[in-house]
């Protein structure tokens, strides 16, 4: 039985039936916590049902991803350089339970992460998750990363990202926050390819909005992900990224100052700690 099949057949034991043949829950002090709406048992019942509905779609997902070509596909040719991961950190998945896209994304992250036999857990950071869907995820044994550090996490072990069509500048301040080849060496990033990046966006744009990418381009090795998949708008654009050993050593590869990015609020593409805070203030 798969991990999300024990989640989901758990939250089925929890519902009893009461006199009336309603399901009721039979402990609801942590669903409760993360409703909202003081509105009683209907909501509760209510985020017990979505959250069951969202772990059964789930589990459809990481079946049709599991018989998939796809998947065997991408596994044959990312599984190696996954080897010795010791940490999955994904950003900018997005809202997993309403949207399929997102939720096949939470699937194959899931799925590649059994077939590679990572003994990890995920943790998970989008700025727009909903309550329901951080008590999911927990519900499915992963962790909730709280702050937003707009992907400037600097990483000492080796450490898979995985943020499926997310901002360039998150990548961008990623690879920032870790420029340096013992450092980069930890960092494997499955994200939009960094070559169409480089190649879809005029020079002036990309020193101003990504200027690591320009630099990282060069350094790292990019094995594309070719998009079979029954549907074409889930892993469009994605490549494996991984530092390359060959060019690390190269003079000149890492003299440049190591600017911190800044972005002007116009072309800004990811949601900001500013901006969270003045939502919550206003
Ligand atoms: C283009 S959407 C991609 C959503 C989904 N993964 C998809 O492929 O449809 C970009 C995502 O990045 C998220 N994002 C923006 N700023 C972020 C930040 N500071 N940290 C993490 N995620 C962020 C957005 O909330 C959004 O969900």
């Amino acid at each position: 039985m798969s991990e999300v099949d024990t989640v989901a057949k758990e939250l089925e034991f929890k519902l009893v039936v009461t006199k009336n043949g309603k399901h009721r829950p039979k402990s609801r002090n942590k669903l409760q916590s993360s409703v909202h709406n003081i509105g009683g048992q209907v909501c509760v019942e209510r985020a017990e049902f979505c959250q069951k509905t969202a772990l059964t779609q789930l589990q459809q997902a990481e079946s049709d991803l599991l018989q998939s070509e796809f998947l065997r596909e991408c596994l044959a040719s990312i599984a190696p350089i996954l080897a010795g991961v010791e940490q999955l950190i994904c950003l900018g998945l997005g809202n997993f339970l309403d949207c399929t896209i997102a939720r096949y994304q939470l699937a194959f992250i899931r799925c590649v992460r059994s077939q590679t036999n990572l003994p990890i857990k995920g943790q998970f950071f989008d700025p727009v998750f909903t309550q329901p869907e951080v008590d999911t995820l927990h519900a499915l044994g992963e962790s909730i990363l709280h702050e937003n550090l707009e992907g400037k996490h600097a990483v000492e072990r080796k450490t898979l990202f995985f943020l499926p069509h997310c901002p360039k500048q998150i990548v961008n301040n990623l690879l920032w926050k870790n420029w340096h080849p013992d450092r980069l060496a930890n960092v494997v990033l499955l994200c939009n390819s960094f070559n169409t990046v480089v190649n879809n966006n005029p020079d002036r744009l990309l020193r101003v909005n990504a200027g690591y990418i320009l630099r990282a381009v060069d350094l790292f090795q990019e094995v594309p992900l070719r998009n079979t998949f029954r549907f074409g708008d889930v892993f469009n654009d994605t490549s494996l990224h991984y530092l390359s050993d060959e060019r690390t050593s190269e003079q000149g590869v890492w003299d440049c100052s190591n600017e911190e990015p800044w972005y002007e609020e116009e072309d800004l593409e990811l949601i900001s700690k500013d901006k969270v805070e003045r939502l919550v203030f206003v």
